[in-house]
This record gives C-alpha cells, structure tokens and sequence, in this order.
C-alpha cells in the first residue's frame, strides 16, 4: 500500500451508519403559498451500501440531497456523517456532492476542477496528480483534461463533477442524477465507479430517473409528497414494462483494484 492510497482511503467498515438523517423537513416560500418540499425524512445509508432515490421531477430529490450534504440547512431534522453532526464547511473526504447543476470553476480546467477538494486540503501534488489521472481516464475524459468547462459538452462536464466528488473518496458521496445527461456507451463507465466506490466501503446515495443506475442499487427509495418509502416490491430482478432488469444493462467488470487499492 502507498502513502497515497492511505492518506486517501476513508470509507467506513461494512453495515457502519455512515449517513443518517431524521426528521428533516424544508419548506419553501412563493407568493402564492409556501411549499413543504420534505416532510419528515428519515433515511440511513451505511457504509458499503448504495441506495437509490427515485421520485417524480419536483419530489424534492435535489432539495434533499442539497440539505443531506451540507450544502442547504433543514427548517427541522439532523443529519450526520460518520456520527457527526453535517456543517456546510463539512470536508469532502467525509461528504462529497455532485449536484444537478454541477457546479463547475469555470475559471479552472477540467483536470483542476476535479483536483480542487484534495487541492484545498492539502494532499501532496502528486498524489493529487495521480488520483485526478486515474479517474478522468476511467471516465474517457482524460483527453479533454486541459480545457475549461465552457469548451466541453454537458455530459462531458458531468464527469468531471463526478471525478471532483470520487477524487477524495469520500466517506458518503452523494450523487444528483448522475448519468442524466450521457449516452447508453459512457453510462457503464460511471455505474462502474459508483459501484465499485460503495464495494470499498463508502456508503453511496443517488438519485436518479435512470433505470440503469437502480439496477447496480442495493436499496432503492422512493421520494414522494415529501417523505421517503423503500419501492414496493423492489427485491431481485423486478419486471417492468415486459423487461426483467438484469437485461437492461451489462454491467462492465467492476475495475480493478486500482481505482482503490
Ligand atoms: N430554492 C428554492 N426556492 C423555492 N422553491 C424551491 C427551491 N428549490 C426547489 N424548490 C421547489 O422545491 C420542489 C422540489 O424541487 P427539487 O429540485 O428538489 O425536485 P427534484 O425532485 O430534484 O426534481 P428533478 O427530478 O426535476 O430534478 C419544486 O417544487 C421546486 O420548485
Ligand atoms: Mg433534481
């Protein structure tokens, strides 16, 4: 093992609570009533596990996972990383987001986006070199590391925020429909990544309208009037639409142990 893939590793011992969330609830304001988005939402993701958020556009997935990853405050409920109480400066070692919107500098490049969260907290540049290398080749972006946001398509941009949220293998990463705006080629490349973060023992929670993505989940939840359910009915290869889920997609061999010695 090197000094790298010990400094980086961070993710918890199997079945450990890595992220717990109780009672949450927001509401928003608008001129013609206010909106409670959450409603109470109690969820647990542990370590080792990856758990899936379905819900209709506007169910409140992104507001959830906006407050779950200390990036908006709930009006009520606790959410802790770790067994510690989230704070919006909250590392990205212990919690790292890719939002719906992405997020980008669009001032920095690619390679220096994804770089940014080890950048700032003071990992070696090198090992920042290398772990940045090694997720934007995984992601068949590493061509591409050099140019600036605006000079990439949005799907293109997506993977950086991804290589961004995976660099410092967070304890609990959090991801906002990850593969929204890729194709059925690049889609097995971020499942890949996803699965093989939550198979070293980081908890991972996504939400997503992508099938592809509930079909690599160990849990999947469905948000909706603002509370969160296990899917009916969800266990092993569930049929939907005349198509058993297991022939939706071939998932790829999960890397090797490269990705995370
Ligand atoms: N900052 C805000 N101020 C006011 N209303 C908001 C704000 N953010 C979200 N909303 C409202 O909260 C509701 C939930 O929005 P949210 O973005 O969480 O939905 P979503 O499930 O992520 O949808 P999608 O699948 O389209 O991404 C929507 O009705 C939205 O208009
Ligand atoms: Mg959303």
């Amino acid at each position: 093992m090197t000094a790298t893939d010990t400094d980086l590793t961070t993710g918890g011992a199997a079945g450990e609570r890595a992220l717990e969330a109780a009672g949450l609830r927001r509401r928003f304001a608008h001129p013609g009533g206010d909106v409670d988005v959450l409603r109470g939402i109690d969820l647990t993701v542990t370590a080792g596990e990856l758990v899936t958020i379905a819900g209709r556009s506007g169910s409140g997935k992104s507001t959830l996972l906006a407050v779950l990853s200390g990036f908006d405050t709930a009006d009520a409920g606790s959410v802790r990383i770790a067994g510690e109480p989230i704070t919006a400066d909250v590392p990205w070692q212990r919690c790292a987001l890719l939002p719906q919107a992405l997020g980008l500098v669009q001032e920095l490049t690619a390679g220096e986006n994804a770089a940014l969260p080890l950048r700032l907290t003071g990992v070696p540049a090198a090992d920042v070199a290398a772990r940045t290398a090694e997720l934007l080749e995984a992601l068949h972006i590493d061509g591409l590391a050099d140019r600036y946001p605006p000079e990439l398509s949005f799907g293109q941009q997506q993977r950086v925020a991804l290589a961004r949220a995976l660099a410092p293998r967070p304890t609990v990463l959090i991801a906002d429909e990850p593969t929204a705006h890729l194709d059925a080629g690049t889609t097995p490349a971020v499942l890949s990544l996803l699965r093989a973060h939550a198979d070293h023992g980081s908890a991972v929670l996504v939400a997503t309208h992508d099938d592809t993505v509930h079909a690599i989940a160990d849990r999947r939840l469905d948000l909706a009037h603002g509370t969160v359910a296990p899917t009916s009915g969800d266990s092993g290869d569930t049929v939907v639409g005349g198509l058993a889920r297991s022939t939706w997609l071939d998932i790829p061999p999960r890397p090797e142990e490269r990705h995370r010695p």
